[in-house]
């Protein structure tokens, strides 16, 4: 039986509500705290705490129209664990996270930490281009004394080339070396005007073969009539946001692998991607609205 989640809304939300200014992180210098942004409300799903108020009503407001908003995060952020986990069992151990978002649990540092041996060594370069997320990892790796082998980035990811030429990108990436680089959920950012395609292109040319490319991404997929609706009524209110989604079909974000071998299982959902666990019936409602998939980059002589 079909769960029925969505109910159209009946007001316009009023995005510009004020902020309770006793539960906020103390905002860092150029932070707009007048209008939810991705990272922040994402850090709120996960259940993180550096969001502020007009993040958190906005969270919630979204949520109670449209609750697959929740167990879609966990299962992004899931996704991302495994194929971090992946690419570390195929050798990889240099990793650029396009879009990192706020650190929350099981940042891409900490899986490589877990996993790795004391003795074993691998680099990770987080990009975003939000303050808050921006601040926040740099205190963390900080405190967790791993600026020697990760840092930050505070860049557009739609500029490749001043984060491709960046001075913590070239001192933590050999790009003589397989890195993985991870697009996982940041390309619904991007708009349609704005080449997505030659965005994730510019990636792909400057790593070398063996590097992986794992991406994930919003999109109406295979849902129809009031599912179709809801995730489509999601998106319209990401554009009262510093950060509009743009929904995308399983052709065009697939085609972003370019001639890159699709790793098993394919392009799937979110959850059906090497899954290590059974989803609750509660969380089933999120799975049809995102597309993922990783791809690994072949040699000149194997096309
Ligand atoms: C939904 S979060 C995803 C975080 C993380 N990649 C994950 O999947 O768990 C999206 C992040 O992408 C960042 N982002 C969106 N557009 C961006 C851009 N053009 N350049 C850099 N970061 C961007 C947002 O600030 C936010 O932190």
């Amino acid at each position: 039986m079909r769960t029925c989640w969505y109910r159209p809304p009946a007001v316009r939300y009023n995005l510009g509500v004020t902020q309770s200014s006793s539960a906020a992180p103390e905002a860092p210098q150029g932070v707009d705290t007048e209008k939810p942004s991705a990272a922040r409300v994402y850090d709120w799903l996960l259940g993180g705490t550096q969001n502020w108020a007009v993040d958190r009503e906005f969270g919630r407001r979204v949520e109670r129209m449209w609750p697959p908003i929740k167990p879609g995060a966990r299962h992004n952020r899931e996704f991302l664990h495994r194929a971090v986990r992946a690419a570390l069992d195929a050798g990889i151990r240099q990793f650029l996270d396009l879009g990192s978002g706020m650190p929350t649990a099981g940042n891409v540092h900490e899986v490589v930490a877990d996993y790795l041996a004391d003795d074993e060594r691998a680099t990770v370069v987080y990009v975003d281009y939000e303050p808050v997320a921006a601040a926040h990892a740099t205190l963390i790796l900080e405190r967790q004394n791993a600026t020697e082998w990760a840092g930050l980035v505070q860049a557009d990811v739609r500029d490749p080339d001043a984060i491709l030429d960046h001075e913590t990108t070239r001192r933590l990436i050999d790009f003589d070396r397989p890195v993985c680089v991870l697009m996982v959920a940041v390309l619904h950012f991007v708009g349609p005007d704005e080449d997505p395609g030659g965005v994730v292109a510019a990636y792909r040319d400057a790593v070398p073969p063996g590097s992986r490319l794992v991406l994930s991404h919003m999109t109406v997929g295979d849902a129809t009539g009031e599912a179709a609706a809801g995730v489509e009524w999601f998106a319209a209110q990401y554009r009262h946001t510093t950060n509009p989604v743009w929904l995308r079909d399983r052709a065009e974000i697939e085609s972003w692998f370019a001639d890159w071998d699709v790793t098993e299982p394919g392009v799937t959902h979110l959850p059906d991607w090497r899954p290590v666990r059974e989803l609750a019936p509660e969380e089933e409602i999120a799975r049809p609205f995102a597309w993922c998939g990783v791809a690994v980059k072949p040699g000149p002589g194997e096309r």
